[in-house]
């Protein structure tokens, strides 16, 4: 399929909210998933929503695998997830770094719910249904936030928290958003 470019944030249709898929399991649907999986795979993304390629439909995909430079990093599935609602569980929240691919070479703390179920589709139609928590729980509510056209420094509590990845973290080895 294709790399597509990824828009940054500035560009009007990252606030857009995105419409409902009306049918899984169609040839655009899987072209769109490609072409999203090659962009965040070209891009070390951790999660990509499709209007970050300036499709205004509820997809999302996301997936970190274990990388030993960063062994904190919790692995998370590899996952498409169309038309998705999030029910936190609970009232607790945790403030964690994020990056995004419409930001590149940024950084930000984020206040996110610690544990939530989601609930969606996969491509093909098959339901999806999972109780999360942490690493994995941000990384949905993250890229959920884009359908709704909301960017994560607009989460930011206080923004001395959000800056370029190199002046926050000058001893770490980040190369990717
Ligand atoms: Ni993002």
């Amino acid at each position: 399929m294709a790399i597509r470019p990824v828009l940054r944030m500035g560009d009007a249709r990252l606030l857009e909210r995105a419409r409902p898929v009306a049918r899984c399991d169609t040839p655009e649907l899987h072209a769109l998933v490609a072409d999203m999986q090659d962009t965040m795979r070209a891009l070390s993304g951790a999660g990509l929503a499709a209007p970050q390629i300036g499709v205004g439909l509820q997809v999302v995909i996301f997936g970190v695998d274990h990388n030993p430079r960063y062994p904190n990093a919790e692995p998370v599935p590899h996952t498409v997830l169309v038309n998705p609602t999030l029910t936190p569980i609970g009232e607790e929240m945790e403030e964690g770094w994020e990056g995004c691919l419409s930001l590149p070479g940024m950084r930000g703390l984020v206040p996110r719910y610690r544990d939530l179920r989601y609930q969606g589709f996969d491509q093909r139609g098959n339901a999806i249904n999972r109780l999360v928590s942490g690493f994995h729980a941000r990384v949905v509510q993250h890229e959920c936030d884009h359908l709704a056209g909301i960017l994560y420094p607009m989460r930011i509590r206080d923004l001395r928290n959000f800056g370029f990845i190199e002046e926050l973290f000058p001893s770490e080895d980040i190369a990717c958003d």
